[in-house]
């Protein structure tokens, strides 16, 4: 379901309503992945039949970290898995000549170090906005990171394992590369424009 839904967001045609509800689901059932090996721990609970021992989530307080616009775009999807986790939000562009990234928003929820924080962002091209994103998170003490991903150009990839070997990177195609704009190849254009209707 999540390639089929990649590739109808990848087609040209594809409106800006669409896109928005397809990033949505492909989020929620990366959701899915992204916490599957979160800890559980055992529940004394009563069934209307009997006792049992159940199964429910350790205790894991989570945050999700939108990289600003882009990023947006998949937090409701993963809010309707997880409604209780805080949200964060980092604002950063990148500069049209150079492609680095430029830092201008950054407001956390109080207790980020002690949360499980999932970083996201559709797109990872040269990995620069998701490296200072990271960084930005574990200079405020966060030491437990996941970075989610739609498409990743294996440029991104590798800069993120390089600059972060700590954190798992969960994306839902890796593409061929980077053009001289540093777009990804095939890709699905930019992402923000997409979402929000701004080209
Ligand atoms: C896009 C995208 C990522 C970044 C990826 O954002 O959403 O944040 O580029 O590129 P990188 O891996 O080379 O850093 P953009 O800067 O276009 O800002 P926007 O989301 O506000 O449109
Ligand atoms: N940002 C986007 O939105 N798309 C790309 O292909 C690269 C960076």
């Amino acid at each position: 379901m999540v390639q089929h839904k990649l590739s109808i967001m990848r087609d040209i045609r594809t409106g800006s309503k669409d896109f928005r509800e397809l990033l949505k689901e492909i989020s929620l059932l990366m959701g899915y992945e992204i916490t599957r090996d979160l800890p559980l721990e055992n529940v004394e609970i009563e069934t209307p039949m009997k006792k049992m021992t159940a199964r429910v989530i350790s205790g894991k307080k989570l945050a999700i970290v939108p990289i600003l616009r882009a990023g947006l775009g998949m937090v409701d999807g993963l809010l309707t898995l997880l409604p209780v986790a805080k949200v964060g939000h980092i604002g950063l562009y990148r500069d049209e000549t150079t492609h680095e990234p430029v830092s201008y928003y950054c407001k956390m929820p109080i207790d980020i170090d002690q949360r499980l924080v999932i970083v996201t962002d559709p797109m990872l091209a040269t990995g620069g906005s998701s490296s200072d994103a990271i960084t930005m998170l574990k200079n405020m003490g966060c030491n437990n990171i996941r970075l989610m991903c739609l498409v990743a150009a294996p440029e991104g990839v590798k800069r993120v394992q390089k600059d972060h070997p700590d954190v798992d990177i969960y994306v839902a195609a890796l593409d061929e590369e980077l053009n001289s704009d540093a777009y990804i190849l095939p890709g699905l254009g930019d992402a923000g424009d997409r979402i929000f209707g701004t080209k």
